[in-house]
């Protein structure tokens, strides 16, 4: 539990009831006030409003200890005493500067909730300006043998699975936002090989690689069949499901990706960069994707983002991203495939996703049968993470009507 500030506020009589003693209520707006001026120096008071979420109090609990009066000066400090997924516990005391007086001590739990007022993640800036370490773990982290790779893999909740596949050069941290989100499913997203926290181990320079591995992995989490949910390369290799594995795909949410091949622009620029991978390694690669990667308001006003989507790509190893960089060359069209989808399929892209663009993902989800499309503004590539709320409301209805 770290002390993260210390506010003073000076009392004055219109603060005081009718016996001149500092209102309970007022001392109430104080506590609160204390929480607000530490967001305005730190993150910024619409630290939670550019986030679309709101902090509401689930639980106060207030002991008053000592009285104050007109002229005192009040100093009040704040405390994370716990930070949950989508609430945290805040622990102020309130001193007098004069005497160091306890005045009051209390408890506050609050809940982030969205428009809806459906509990939300705790932005990641929030519990960074209060002390906190930002990376929370939002499962449990497993390492399972699956095939020949021990792979490590996020599992949260008991019911119908969800496989989170994640895109290039990313790993499982990518869908952390959405699992929290997705009660009432088993959530499963792995690091693919040579990401994250699995090790790269040979492949055979195909898509084939990752759709195997995952398939090895639903055994061995003896999971018959899943919705498949892919970004970008996860799309690719949810294609790639389709072609090999059919039987264990119940449904499938494709995410800022394409069905469409590399053309020899796309093949060869593949080529540079697996060369310079081979010789520089992959910092430059990261450097140079980072800005294709979020929509300009997500770089502007989501430190969190940013620095999640740098540490993530700061994981991949030099062999994982070779071996992916050869799997998304090698990948075939999977236009034609387009038209023979027969489980039900959503669609998500971003409107001002760099990479994909919204006419693209339209044109994809119309060539597939019954698929339902969005496009979300204010999201570039990555719309789990730049725009968590909607895409987990979209995500959602699109579960519960599997249901
Ligand atoms: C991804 O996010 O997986 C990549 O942008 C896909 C690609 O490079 O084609």
């Amino acid at each position: 539990m770290t002390l993260v500030s210390q506010t003073e506020f000076r009392i004055f009589p219109d603060d005081c009831d009718a016996y001149g003693h500092l209102n309970q209520a007022t001392l109430l707006r104080l506590f609160e006030r204390a929480r607000w001026d530490i967001m305005a120096r730190g993150p910024g008071m619409d630290v939670f409003t550019r986030h679309g979420v709101w902090p509401a109090a689930r639980k106060t609990t207030i002991e008053y200890r000592a009285q104050a009066f007109p002229g005192d000066v009040i100093q009040i400090d704040m405390r994370l005493a716990r930070l949950g997924t989508t609430s945290m516990t805040l622990l102020q005391t309130a001193q007098r500067v004069g005497d160091g007086r306890v005045i009051a001590e209390a408890e506050f739990v609050m809940v982030t909730i969205d428009r809806e007022g459906k509990p939300a993640p705790v932005p990641d800036d929030v519990p960074r300006a209060l002390g906190a370490r930002a990376s929370r773990s939002v499962s449990e982290t497993r390492q399972v043998v699956a095939g020949d790779l021990l792979t490590s893999v996020d599992v949260r909740g008991e019911g119908p699975a969800v496989l989170f596949v994640h895109g290039f050069p990313f790993d499982r941290t990518l869908w952390r936002l959405l699992a929290t989100t997705l009660t009432g499913w088993r959530r499963v997203a792995p690091d693919l090989r040579g990401f994250g926290q699995t090790p790269m181990a040979a492949g055979d320079g195909t898509l084939g690689t990752y759709a195997d591995d995952l398939v090895a992995l639903l055994d061995a989490l003896k999971i018959p069949k899943a919705v498949v949910c892919g970004l970008s390369m996860g799309g690719y290799i949810a294609f790639e499901l389709l072609r090999r594995h059919p039987d264990r795909i119940r449904a499938l949410v494709l995410c800022n990706t394409r069905a469409t091949p590399d053309d020899n622009e796309g093949k060869a620029a593949r080529e540079k960069d697996i060369a310079r991978v081979r010789r520089d390694g992959t910092a430059f690669l990261a450097d140079a994707l980072l800005p294709k990667l979020l929509a300009p308001t997500t770089a502007q006003t989501m430190p969190d983002v940013v620095g999640q989507v740098k540490h993530m790509m700061a994981g991949a190893s030099p062999d994982g991203m070779v071996h992916a960089l050869e799997a998304m060359r090698n990948r075939p069209d999977s236009t034609p495939d387009l038209a023979r989808i027969t489980v039900p399929t959503l669609v998500i892209g971003g409107r001002e996703d760099a990479l994909m663009s919204a006419a693209a993902t339209r044109a994809m989800a119309e060539a597939i049968p019954g698929a339902h499309c969005t496009i979300l503004p204010d999201a570039g590539h990555l719309t789990p993470l730049e725009q968590p709320i909607n895409t987990s409301r979209l995500v959602s209805e699109f579960l519960g009507a599997l249901t």
